[in-house]
């Protein structure tokens, strides 16, 4: 067995219950174990000492082999958060710190998995695609500003960065997991009939890096198009790759059609390895669920397998999504589980 380092940030809401319930599954796992550094960073930390994330932690932070994240952010419209305070100066700082470039989303229907998708729809295909999404760029940079604030005559800008070097390295990742899967088709979801300065250069890398991949087809879809394909025929899609904001977007669609934001997984990935990367649910801190124990912990026990296959544990990482395949199968008989009671009976199948 191998020892690890984790940082782990539960956050706030919903984010420790799910994030206590991803770790008794990596406890369970064979082949490796992990020494865990908890940090108690988000709302309340902020409420009571005004820090964020102090560069001590950051710096602390960054000497771990990866950080397991449950949710970031407060009930929308609360008079002491700042809108964006938390999202941007924890959960995108660390995201754009440590080089998260690659923000890895899978989505997959598990065999008997409830969706809002029509059986029509269903026999159209599996449905088992990635999102690559950009993850350190576009809209998400802070780089804008408001002037004349408060008055009618108000005017805010919110610019999307798209540098050549930012877009490359992306779309190449997106190339080499597609031409590694089985379907080997990569779609770059992009809205170039309006945004031409940014779908420019996103059109021209995906060009340009896929003379490198001949074996992988490649496809294009407005965004706008894109969510009537993920509602319609999700089965056509194999590797998606898109900028930071539709990717945020779509990936929730393509959450809900699948089964549901409460099992949708995410990875911040640094495919460098110059920092650690970074595993999370897609979903937020849910606050109209939060310490109720009502919360899926699924999607965040998804997100500690990927963290396990990104450590190199790929049969713990397989034993991982196959507890999880089996405890979806026995879903269907009783009432809602707890969310502790959902992670035990993932745990003990991982285990066994
Ligand atoms: P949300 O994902 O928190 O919730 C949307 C809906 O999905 C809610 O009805 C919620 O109850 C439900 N839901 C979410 N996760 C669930 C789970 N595991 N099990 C069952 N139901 C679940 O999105 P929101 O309401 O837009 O955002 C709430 C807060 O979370 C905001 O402050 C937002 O900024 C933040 N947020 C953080 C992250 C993150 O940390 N990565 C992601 C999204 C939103
Ligand atoms: C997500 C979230 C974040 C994002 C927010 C909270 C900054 O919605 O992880 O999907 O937009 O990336
Ligand atoms: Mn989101």
């Amino acid at each position: 067995t191998t020892s690890h380092r984790i940082a782990v940030i539960g956050g706030d809401g919903i984010g420790p219950e799910v994030t206590a319930e991803a770790l008794k599954v990596l406890e369970a796992v064979p082949d490796a174990t992990f020494e865990q550094t908890h940090y108690d960073l988000g709302a309340e930390r902020y409420l009571m000492t005004g820090e964020v994330l102090p560069d001590t932690v950051l710096d602390e932070v960054r000497g771990h082999d990866a950080i397991l994240l449950g949710a970031v952010g407060g009930r929308p419209g609360d008079p002491n958060l700042p809108p964006g305070l938390l999202e941007r100066g924890l959960l995108l700082r660390l995201r754009f710190e440590l080089d998260h470039y690659v923000n890895l989303r899978p989505s997959r229907i598990f065999p008997g998995v409830a969706t809002p998708l029509a059986d029509s729809v269903l026999a159209k295909g599996e449905v088992d695609f990635v999102v690559v999404r950009e993850g350190t760029e576009g809209p998400y940079t802070g780089n804008g500003g408001s002037v004349r604030v408060g008055t009618p005559h108000e005017v805010a800008t919110e610019v999307s960065l798209n540098t050549a070097y930012g877009v490359e390295r992306v779309v190449r990742d997106a190339f080499t997991r597609a031409g590694a899967r089985p379907r080997r088709r990569l779609t770059l979801v992009h809205k170039t009939n309006v945004l031409t300065h940014a779908g420019a250069v996103w059109s021209r890398l995906v060009r340009e890096v896929g003379e490198e991949f001949p074996q992988v087809e490649v496809d294009y879809l407005h965004v706008d198009a894109a969510t009537i394909f993920l509602a319609t025929d999700p089965a056509r899609f194999d590797v998606v790759v898109t900028d930071n904001l539709f990717g945020d977007i779509i990936t929730d669609l393509a959450g809900a059609v699948t089964g549901g934001i409460g099992l949708a997984a995410s990875g911040n990935i640094n495919p460098d390895r110059t920092a650690p990367s970074m595993f999370e649910p897609v979903h937020g801190s849910a606050p109209d669920i939060a310490g109720q124990q009502k919360a899926d912990p699924t999607a965040a026990i998804l997100s500690a397998g990927l963290l396990l296959d990104h450590l190199g544990h790929h049969d713990a990482a397989a034993r991982v999504e196959r507890a999880v395949v089996e405890d979806l199968a026995a879903r269907t008989a009783g009432g809602p589980r707890q969310t502790a009671a959902v992670g035990d009976a993932i745990a003990s199948r991982a285990a066994g």
